[in-house]
């Protein structure tokens, strides 16, 4: 096996899983040449600024890591086909967002910019390459990346590798520096192997032999969608026990606790909550749902989107009980949201659940004030017009169409937790961020209307002491 040492990498998409990744292998293999390419100018201009705060992503430790190879070995250029060009092997960390169009709609993943840069490839590759797909992609984006990249005949060999990407937003560095494992996949051919070789040999400059593994190409595209199938399914399971455990009157985390002292179970991912969001859990189960209609296993495709309908059904129910409990209608009613976010730590907010909780509430006519340390307004009112025009899923697709004018007269975005909470007939707490637990809390009920109810979506608020302030507190899956 002839394996071939890289020392040029271009990485197509400078996006959340482009940037930190290829950060850290510029960082970990200073012998080796690293240029990310976007055709987003203003995103390429971000990660070149100068002012290491104004990254275009934020993440614990990434402006280190950039300020460490920045210039000596890591670029950041606009110049796609150059790179591609210059390099021995491409990453493909483009979007692959789910289809708002045509066959597939609502589902299946959006292949237009893979397709794009692979042709793109083909174009300007004069010598052979190793392509690795890191974006999430369905089973078999391979064969098809293959198809594009061999039809021009100009004898250029390419090889397909997939190696995807498990790290999580906040924790992203962390992840890339001290992997659980780096996944890769590739063909069982003399070629292949060594291509698979090549990409070893670059993890080996940090990650332990053991910590990679590899397999056929196949597999490596299925895994990434099996474990976010998996770690969502864990969400919507405890989130399925918190439903019983309101009606019941057990604790939703005394039994996370107690299941998950069982060693086969494990304690992570069981954190109950007002239902999962960010741009990969519910992108991947439909993608394998589409797959499994795909190869026609209904069986399995029910089974899975379930993973999915419960989500929608936990961030409904959360919904529906503010309303309750506000003597059934929340209209011309102020509700502050603590938090927009789809998780703490992060200002991400793709498929958040505090959009649907809001857009639930606003078809009633709520008066919704939020605060979120992190998130813009115009994020947030970006994420309420998407809504308006993309309306798929259980209980959003009931919903009326409402103009940008309404939507701006009902909601209100602040700067302070306060003011957003002054005067209100409820709080409603959408994302876990740290700071929510120190609040004065006695403040806040002294300024809101009585009866004052407080709905924590992610039970991070002490319920004790917020009830003997005399706020009606209600939790996830805490018998109420
Ligand atoms: C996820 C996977 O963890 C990562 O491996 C993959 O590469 C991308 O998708 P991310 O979306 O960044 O990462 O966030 P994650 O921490 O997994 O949380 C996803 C959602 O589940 C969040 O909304 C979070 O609040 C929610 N969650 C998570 C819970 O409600 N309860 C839990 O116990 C864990
Ligand atoms: P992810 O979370 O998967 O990293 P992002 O949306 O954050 O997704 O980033 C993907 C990036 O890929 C975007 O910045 C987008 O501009 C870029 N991109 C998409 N298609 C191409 C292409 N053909 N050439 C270069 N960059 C591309």
């Amino acid at each position: 096996m002839n394996t071939k040492k890289i020392t040029n990498i271009c990485c197509i998409g400078a996006g959340y899983v482009g940037g930190p990744t290829m950060a850290v292998i510029a960082q970990k293999c200073p012998h080796i040449k690293v240029t990310v390419v976007d055709l987003n100018e203003q995103r390429i201009a971000d990660w070149n600024n100068a002012d290491l705060d104004k990254l275009p992503i934020y993440e614990p430790g990434l402006a280190d890591v950039v300020a460490e190879a920045r210039g000596r070995n890591l670029f950041f250029s606009t110049d796609v086909d150059k790179a591609i060009d210059e390099a021995e092997m491409i990453f493909i960390s483009v979007n692959t967002p789910t289809k708002t169009y045509g066959v597939g709609k609502g589902m299946a993943a959006d292949l237009k910019y893979i397709e794009l840069c692979a042709r793109q490839i083909a174009r300007v590759s004069k010598d052979d390459k190793i392509i690795v797909e890191k974006s999430t992609l369905p089973v078999r984006t391979a064969e098809a990346l293959r198809t594009i990249l061999t039809s021009t005949g100009n004898g250029v060999k390419f090889e397909i590798l997939s190696s995807p990407e498990f790290l999580a937003e906040g924790t992203a560095v962390q992840d890339l520096m001290n992997p659980d494992r780096f996944l890769i996949g590739g063909e069982q051919t003399e070629s292949g192997e060594a291509a698979v070789q090549a990409l070893v040999d670059i993890y080996l400059n940090w990650v332990p032999r053991e910590n990679i593994v590899t397999t056929r190409v196949w597999s490596s595209e299925l895994s990434k969608l099996t474990a976010n199938a998996f770690l969502a399914q864990r969400v919507s399971s405890i989130n399925a026990i918190s439903a019983l455990c309101e009606k019941t009157g057990a604790d939703v985390d005394e039994i996370a606790r107690a299941i998950g002292k069982d060693s086969r179970i494990g304690a992570k991912f069981l954190k109950s909550s007002v239902g999962f969001g960010g741009s990969c859990f519910q992108k991947d189960i439909l993608n394998l749902v589409y797959l499994c209609q795909h190869f026609n296993l209904p069986e399995v495709a029910d089974y899975w989107a379930q993973v999915v309908k419960m989500n929608d059904y936990q961030k409904h129910r959360f919904a529906k009980n503010i309303i309750d409990s506000l003597f059934n209608t929340v209209s011309g009613k102020k509700i502050a949201f603590l938090g927009w976010a789809f998780k703490k730590d992060t200002n991400d907010t793709r498929e958040t659940a505090a959009l649907y909780v809001a857009d639930e509430l606003l078809q009633d006519r709520a008066e919704i004030h939020v605060y979120d340390p992190k998130v813009t307004e115009e994020q947030i009112f970006a994420d309420l017009e998407y809504l308006q025009t993309h309306r798929v899923g259980q209980y959003v697709e009931q919903g009326e169409i409402m103009s940008m004018d309404e939507i701006r007269s009902l909601v209100t975005v602040h700067n302070d937790p306060y003011e957003a909470m002054a005067s209100a007939h409820a709080t409603a707490i959408l994302t876990e961020w740290d700071e929510f637990k120190s609040y004065d809390w006695q403040k806040v009920y002294n300024d809101m209307l009585k009866p004052a109810f407080v709905f924590d979506g992610r039970n991070i608020v002490d319920k004790k002491q917020l009830s003997e302030i005399g706020f009606e507190v209600y939790n996830i899956g805490k018998g109420n």
